[in-house]
């Protein structure tokens, strides 16, 4: 095989240097900016690991605080944007909606000037998930909603937006805050690879941003969620588990959650999601069912295939328990990813050089060239 072949999907080309996250990197699992996975997850909020990302070092409690700040101020809706969210179909993809809302805000609040990246960052941060809710709700029954939830993080906003409530379980607002955090970075992604490439031709950060989410929607990348989910939806017993395993193994189709280019074994972020899943499933909204399904389709992969769950496999439960509709799964994605994709704009500007790689030419040998008026099946 020669070394060009090898690199199908670019598997193992490095295709740039970054000082962001490690992937399966030199053994020492998955750090954001140093900082393992668990630690994060599990002693930080979304809003720490945005200005980490963002920033490059954890913020001060002073530091958190302008960023609260600044992230309370950013979350209102412009009336022309509320004006055209009005205007889509409520059977309209949750991601077509995050593609739209960042292209319209790169309209009504253009990038004019350099060093704004934090800026329109945490603008888009803020307003993603009071924009899809507005969307949402109005598409759906009319409810033009109040997207300003006070002193609230993003977590706890969505969540109250969703579900239109002012109070919602504390370990809910915590598993969906943790999805925020595991979802937030993953080193050149195809999506943030694309996000950079599109920014290395000194286009401008919105544009960056919507070819990124365009590329995250694909089910081998963020829209593994989804179709985790609706495969999980009708599975209510071991063996409809069994079966439908079984007729996935025979027909070789993939099964969505599983397997990751980059960690060939165990997803360091799965274990701290299906932690929160599995606590979810013990409270009065959980599913019980829903999670001893799960594990036996893991159980099953892992001794059977050597195939791993990644992150979006137990994303997919906790999630559902959460109260989330399955087509808003990977713009929940969007919304944290967004941390990490800003980052890499950044870190792409500071030393750009346009991507422009070259292929391996398979086409034919140079031709003779045949004017129109002379071509025929046999000469073309
Ligand atoms: N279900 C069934 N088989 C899988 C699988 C899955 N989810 N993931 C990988 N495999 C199999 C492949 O079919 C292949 O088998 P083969 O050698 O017999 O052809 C083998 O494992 C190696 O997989 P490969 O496709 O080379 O790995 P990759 O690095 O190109 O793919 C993914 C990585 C993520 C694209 C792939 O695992 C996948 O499609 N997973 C499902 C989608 C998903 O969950 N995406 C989210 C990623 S975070």
């Amino acid at each position: 095989m020669s070394e060009k072949k090898q690199a199908g999907g670019l598997q193992g080309v490095v295709a740039g240097q970054s000082a962001i996250s490690t992937v399966g990197v030199g053994g020492i699992g998955l750090n954001y900016r140093g900082y393992d996975i668990n630690d994060l997850a599990y002693k930080c909020t979304f809003e720490e690991v945005t200005y980490l990302l963002l920033k490059g070092h954890l913020p001060t409690q002073q530091q958190l605080d302008e960023l609260k700040t600044l992230i309370w101020s950013k979350r209102y809706i412009p009336c022309k944007l509320k004006q055209i969210l009005e205007t889509l179909p409520k059977e309209s993809h949750p991601m077509d909606i995050m593609r739209t809302v960042t292209s319209i805000l790169g309209i009504l609040e253009p990038e004019t000037k350099s060093g704004q990246e934090y800026d329109i960052s945490i603008r888009l941060i803020s307003i993603f998930g009071p924009a899809l809710l507005y969307w949402y709700h109005y598409s759906n029954s009319g409810i033009k909603i109040n997207e300003n939830t006070g002193k609230d993080s993003i977590a706890e906003n969505f969540l109250k937006l969703y579900h239109l409530k002012s109070e919602i379980d504390p370990l809910v607002i915590k598993t969906f805050d943790v999805s925020l955090i595991l979802y937030a970075e993953h080193d050149f992604a195809a999506s943030t690879f694309a996000a950079r490439v599109t920014v290395s031709t000194l286009s401008d950060f919105y544009s960056g941003i919507t070819t990124a989410i365009g590329t995250l929607r694909g089910p081998l990348h963020g829209g593994a969620n989804e179709a985790a989910m609706q495969y999980l939806e009708p599975l209510r017993s071991i063996p409809q588990a069994d079966q439908f395993l079984n007729s996935r193994y025979q027909s070789k189709q993939l099964i969505m959650g599983f397997g990751h280019r980059v960690y060939k074994k165990e997803d360091p972020r799965s274990p701290i999601i299906k932690d929160f899943s599995l606590q979810l499933s013990k409270t009065q909204n959980g599913d019980p069912t829903l999670l001893a399904v799960s594990q036996h389709i893991e159980k099953r992969m892992v001794e059977e295939k050597k195939i791993y769950p990644n992150l979006d496999f137990y994303s997919a439960s906790a999630y559902r328990q959460c109260g989330v509709p399955t087509p808003m799964f990977t713009a929940i994605f969007v919304i944290s990813r967004m941390t990490g994709w800003g980052g890499h704009i950044i870190e792409q500007r500071s030393n750009n050089k346009l991507m422009r790689p070259v292929s391996d030419y398979t086409g034919p040998a140079k031709k003779q060239f045949v004017p129109i008026e002379m071509r025929n099946k046999a000469n073309l």
